[in-house]
């Protein structure tokens, strides 16, 4: 199974969700994945690591379709910003492309052409789902759901959990760590673990009406 964060707009959280996500799912089964960004900000953060944790990070800047780390049973692939063929590549691939937002309109109106590219990659790849999640959600909750209505209004399926803001996803990373490893007892772990289960229910049993 691959899941792909995606997004081209740089920032939103593609890089910090792999790793947390990542993090969260090798509490099962060890993990895998894929760095593709030329920046190679996970491996960056794999590599500041204090110890080992169940996730092997690979790194393919040139995302080759036939990397073996695709054929893992689970694999995690981060993606760079405003970086088309990639995106494409991801959505061509995945079986879930999870689309991070941080809740501001900028955001959500730099991802809108995702839609139109999920749209043509579902020709190629109909098992595609794809799934806005927002991420570092400030106490704002009005704002949050503004953004959320407003996304589900221009055509994204949003999901129920979101990732709210906290200094610890970046602390953790000075470990080279997931939240769920660095600091287990953490209320965001909760919202992390929300998220993947969210994400695993849609690939299993999520309906996606081409959207
Ligand atoms: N939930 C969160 N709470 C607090 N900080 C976060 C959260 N998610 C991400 N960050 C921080 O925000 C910054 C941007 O996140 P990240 O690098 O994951 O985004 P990105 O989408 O991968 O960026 P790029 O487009 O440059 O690859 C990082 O410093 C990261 O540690
Ligand atoms: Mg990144």
């Amino acid at each position: 199974m691959i899941i792909a964060l995606v997004n081209q707009k740089g920032g939103p959280g593609k890089t910090a969700l792999t790793y947390n996500l990542a993090g969260i799912l090798s509490e099962l089964e060890p993990v895998t994945a894929l760095d593709t960004d030329p920046q190679g900000s996970l491996t960056a953060a794999w590599s500041l690591r204090v110890r080992e944790v169940p996730i092997a990070v690979s790194t393919a800047p040139a995302f080759p379709l036939d990397h073996p780390a695709l054929d893992a049973p689970l694999c995690l692939v981060d993606t760079p910003p405003g970086h088309e063929r990639h995106a494409r590549k991801a959505l061509a691939l995945a079986d879930l492309v999870l689309v991070p937002l941080t809740p501001s309109p900028l955001d959500l109106m730099a991802s809108l052409p995702l839609l139109a590219m999920a749209a043509e990659a579902r020709r190629i790849n109909p098992r595609l789902r794809m799934l806005a999640v927002l991420n570092q959600v400030k106490a704002n909750a009005t704002l949050r759901e503004t953004i959320t209505g407003m996304a589900k209004e221009r055509g994204f399926r949003v999901a129920q959990t979101w990732v709210p803001h906290t200094v610890a996803v970046s602390e953790a990373l000075l470990e080279g760590l997931p939240l769920n490893y660095a600091r287990p007892a953490h209320p965001a772990v909760e919202f992390l673990r929300e998220l993947a289960r969210e994400a695993m229910e849609v690939v299993a049993y999520g309906e996606d009406k081409g959207r």
